[in-house]
C-alpha cells in the first residue's frame, strides 16, 4: 500500500474497521501526516468516546473544525467531532421549502425523536457532513474515523436508508390508508374531523396525533431535496476521490471482520485501498527465528548474564520474550494468510509500538510505518 500516493490522491478518506484495532488512531495520523506533507487535511470522528480529541492530545472536539497546533512547518490540521442531529437540523435548514415550515419541523417533537432516534442516522449524517464539507472545498483532504464495523453496512446503505426514512413510507401508508377508507387526502388530518380520529386522538393523545399531522405535512415539499442529496452523496462516496480503507489487528476475529467488509465494499462497487494490519508484535529475532525455544531461552540468558543481570530477573525476562515470540508467530501467520485472502489487495504492516498513542508526538511515531511503502 502507497499511503504517500493515497493522502497526495485521494480528498476522502473513510477508515474502517472492527472494534479497538485503530481507526482513530490511524485516521488521525493519516491526517497529520497529510498535514505535514503541506495539505490542509481535516480528521471527523462520530466515536461518543471522544477517542480523536484524546489522540490528538485535545481536551474535548466541537462539532465545528478545530485547529490541532502542529509543531513546525508543513500544511495545517483540523479535527472535529459530528453531531449527528445538528447535521440533520441543517439539512432541514436548507431543503424546507420556507422558513415557517423549517421551524415547524425544528420545533416537531416527533422529528426530535425520529432524526436522533434513527437507525443509522450517525452513519448517514457522518457521510451527509462529509459531502457538505467536500462542497466547500476548504480542505484538500477528509479523513473520515467511523464506529466499529458492526455498523458497516449502515455506512454503506446509509444514503438509501435516508431516503426511505424521510419518504417516510410506512407513516404514511399507515396514516394514508386509514384515511383512504373514509374517503380523505393527508391534509384532511389537521382537520380531526373524522369520528375515527377522534377516537385515535383519545387512545394515543392529541399532541401525539398532531405532532405527526404537522410533520408528515410539513416533510411533504422536502422529500425530492432529501432524495437527490442521499444520491449525490452515494456517488461521491463511490467515486475516484473517495477511498476506503480498513484496519484491523493480526488476529483471527478483527481480520474475518475486515475480510467480510472488504467483500462488501466490492460488492456495493465503493473504491477499496487496502488494509492496514495494526499492533503487529515486532520482530527482534531476524534469522535466529529457526532455533528451538529452548536454545533461543539459553542464547537470551547468556546475553542477559553478560549484561549483568541477576539470574532470577534475567530468567524472566527470557520467559516474556518467548511468550512475546509466540505473539510474533502468531501474528505472521494471521498476515500471511490475510494477504493470502486479500490477493493482489494492499496490505501494510504497522507495529505495536510501546506505549498509547495520545498526543501529536505519539502519531509521529506512527507516521513513518504508516507511510512506508508496504507490500
Ligand atoms: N500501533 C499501535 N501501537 C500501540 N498502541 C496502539 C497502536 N494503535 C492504536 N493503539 C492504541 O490502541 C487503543 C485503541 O486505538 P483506537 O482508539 O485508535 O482504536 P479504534 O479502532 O478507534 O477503537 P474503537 O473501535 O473503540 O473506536 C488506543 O489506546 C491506542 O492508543
Ligand atoms: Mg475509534
Amino acid at each position: 500500500m502507497n499511503v504517500e500516493r493515497l493522502i497526495a490522491e485521494a480528498e476522502i478518506i473513510v477508515v474502517c474497521g472492527s472494534g479497538g484495532v485503530g481507526k482513530t488512531t490511524a485516521s488521525a495520523a493519516l491526517a497529520l501526516g497529510a498535514a505535514r506533507r503541506g495539505r490542509t487535511a481535516c480528521v471527523l470522528t462520530i466515536d461518543p468516546a471522544r477517542r480523536l480529541a484524546n489522540a490528538l492530545g485535545l481536551e474535548e472536539l466541537p462539532d465545528e473544525a478545530h485547529e490541532v497546533p502542529l509543531p513546525a512547518g508543513g500544511g495545517r490540521l483540523f479535527a472535529m467531532a459530528l453531531d449527528a442531529k445538528r447535521t440533520f437540523d441543517r439539512l432541514v435548514e436548507e431543503h424546507a421549502p420556507t422558513a415557517e415550515a423549517r421551524d415547524r419541523i425544528l420545533r416537531n417533537r416527533i422529528y426530535g425523536q425520529l432524526s436522533s432516534a434513527m437507525g443509522g442516522s450517525q452513519e448517514y449524517m457522518a457521510m451527509e457532513r462529509l459531502f457538505e464539507l467536500h462542497e466547500q472545498g476548504i480542505y484538500d483532504l477528509l479523513v473520515l474515523d467511523t464506529p466499529p464495523s458492526r455498523h458497516a453496512l449502515d455506512f454503506i446503505d446509509a444514503p438509501n436508508r435516508i431516503t426511505r426514512f424521510v419518504e417516510g413510507r410506512a407513516l404514511r401508508t399507515l396514516v394514508e390508508g386509514g384515511l383512504r377508507v373514509g374517503g380523505l387526502g393527508l391534509r384532511a388530518l389537521g382537520q380531526a374531523s373524522l369520528v375515527g380520529w377522534k377516537a385515535l386522538e383519545r387512545v394515543i393523545g392529541v399532541t401525539f396525533l398532531s405532532d405527526l399531522t404537522e410533520f408528515l405535512l410539513a416533510f411533504e415539499g422536502m422529500y425530492d431535496g432529501f432524495k437527490e442529496r442521499a444520491t449525490a452523496v452515494r456517488s461521491l462516496l463511490g467515486d475516484r476521490r473517495t477511498v476506503f480503507l480498513l484496519v484491523t489487528t493480526p488476529e483471527r476475529e478483527p481480520i474475518e471482520e475486515a475480510i467480510f467488509f472488504w467483500q462488501r465494499l466490492v460488492e456495493a462497487e465503493l473504491p477499496f485501498g487496502g488494509v492496514i494490519v495494526n499492533k503487529v508484535h515486532a520482530d527482534f529475532l531476524g534469522d535466529e527465528r529457526h532455533r528451538s525455544p529452548a536454545a533461543l531461552r539459553r542464547a537470551a540468558l547468556a546475553q542477559l548474564a553478560e549484561a549483568g543481570l541477576e539470574a532470577s530477573v534475567a530468567g524472566r525476562v527470557a520467559d516474556a520474550f518467548l511468550a512475546h515470540q509466540v505473539l510474533v508467530e502468531r501474528d505472521r501467520a494471521n498476515v500471511r494468510s490475510l494477504a493470502r485472502r486479500l490477493g493482489s489487495e494492499p496490505l501494510l504492516e504497522v507495529p505495536y509500538l510501546d506505549g498509547d498513542v495520545h498526543d501529536v508526538p505519539g502519531l509521529e511515531r506512527l507516521e513513518p510505518h504508516l507511510f512506508a511503502t508496504g507490500a
